[in-house]
């Protein structure tokens, strides 16, 4: 079979690196891909976003997997064949694309969230932050690459937020929508699963460090680094499943968007402290893998990633189960210095090669060919997710900083904590 996916991040080349191992792919195409991907896919000069010439390329492949928001929220997916494609629809995607939308759904199916507010003008959401208990947050409602949502501690700090969002327009049109919600405290999940619109195939819980700083400080990014298994029993992910992925997929079909694809949850659990019974809350919902989440995904799934995702386009998702290796997986991921700010590329990465024990994934790289050989430079924010695996949790988190020892480029960035508050 021949594959086509989507995307040039850290999440699609574990895609990819996973869906290369598996018996029923015999050719994949990374549209665009990056300076890792290409030493396992053919990577086609064709941007994420270049709906029209994805589905044009489309025709030299069996299937397209789409990584990124962007072309499922721009509706790359309705303009490609139903029996060919995955990912969720525009329609579908909205439960990314719009976070309002999302929120709004969420109170009227029932699924636990934050309280907020939208509000579509700064004149109203000035008022409104007049006389509020903080902390709050202040969130963009349209896509912003996991940096439009702002942890406000006073009135000062959400006038500032404010204006840069809805007046300078900081996050472009993604900020002429806000939501102003509630700050809840507790441990942060996630839970990504498979699901054909009928049933759900939920991958290992995993956890995300989005801030940028150890001891999760700093501004929001796309994410840091992130572990799997996180804490949750199978039969809370039951109830994640019952309470969160279930009132959601059938709300929106209820609605008329037939959701296909894989749904991500961010939540937020408190446990009760007499009972430990688990309280949970909806942060966000994603349409697509998280990233850096899928990096350990990949490397601890043990069955074939093609069988979920065909069984998906089929509506066959029933019949499929997966396999895990045991153990634990940590990704840690190697920023370029001044990201989720502005940052300088074209650092040249050495020490790679070097790297015996873990899975570099590549994000923001570049591979290029001078007279002296090959080397690879940095081209993004997020530059690779070192990926290590081990026993408990401390061994894969151990071996990946090991690992990470060996790689260098100038302005190079990671978090020293990323799994560790959660080592027992
Ligand atoms: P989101 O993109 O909505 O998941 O937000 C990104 C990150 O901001 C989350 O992973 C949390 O760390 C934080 N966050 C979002 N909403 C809240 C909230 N209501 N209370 C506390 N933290 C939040
Ligand atoms: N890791 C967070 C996200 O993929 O949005």
């Amino acid at each position: 079979m021949k594959v086509i996916v989507v995307g040039s991040g850290g999440r699609e080349h574990a895609l990819i690196w996973k869906l290369a191992q598996s018996s029923l792919v015999d050719k994949i195409y990374a549209l665009p891909g990056n300076g890792g991907i290409e030493e396992l896919a053919e990577c086609v000069p064709i941007g994420a976003t270049e709906i029209d010439r994805i589905v044009e390329f489309s025709k030299n492949a069996d299937i397209v997997v789409v990584g990124p928001e962007v072309p499922l929220a721009e509706g790359l997916v309705n303009k490609l064949p139903k029996n060919k494609v995955f990912g969720p629809t525009r329609e579908s995607a909205t439960i990314e694309a719009d976070k309002s939308l999302a929120k709004e759904l969420m109170q009227r199916v029932g699924i636990p969230t934050a309280k907020f507010k939208v509000f579509t003008s700064y004149e109203p959401a000035k008022d409104f932050i007049e006389n509020i208990k903080y902390p709050i947050v202040i969130k963009a409602s349209g896509l912003a690459a996991g940096k439009g949502v702002l942890i406000i501690k006073n009135k000062e700090e959400a006038l500032e937020a404010l204006y840069k969002i809805m007046v300078e327009q900081a996050f472009g049109k993604s900020g002429s929508k806000i939501i102003i919600e509630e700050y809840l405290e507790g441990e942060e999940v996630s839970v990504i699963a498979f699901t054909d619109g009928k049933d759900f195939l939920p991958l290992l819980p995993s956890q995300d460090h989005k801030k940028l700083l150890d001891g999760d400080k700093g501004l929001n990014t796309g994410g840091m680094g992130a572990y799997a298994p996180a804490v949750l029993t199978k039969d809370e992910i039951g109830k994640v499943i019952n309470q969160v992925f279930e009132p959601c997929v059938w709300g929106m079909k209820k609605e008329g968007a037939i959701y296909k694809g894989v749904l991500y949850a961010g939540l937020i659990l408190c446990r009760d402290e007499i009972t430990s019974s688990l309280q949970l809350k909806v942060l966000e919902f994603n349409c697509r893998f998280g990233d850096p989440e899928t990096q350990p995904l990949m490397k601890l799934l043990e069955s074939d990633l093609m069988e979920p995702i065909l069984a998906t386009i089929e509506g066959n998702l029933k019949s499929v189960s997966l396999k895990w290796h045991p153990g634990y997986a940590t990704c840690v991921v190697l920023a370029s210095g001044g990201y989720p700010g502005s940052y300088e590329k074209g650092k040249e990465i050495t020490g790679l090669s070097e790297v015996h024990n873990a899975t570099v994934f590549h994000a923001g790289t570049k591979r290029v060919e001078t007279c002296q050989g090959i080397s690879m430079l940095t081209s993004g924010g997020r530059v690779l997710g070192v990926t290590g695996s081990g026993k408990t949790l401390k061994e894969s988190i151990d071996l990946t900083y090991q690992e990470i020892s060996h790689i260098h480029f100038d302005g190079m960035y990671c978090r020293r904590d990323i799994g560790s508050k959660n080592i027992k």
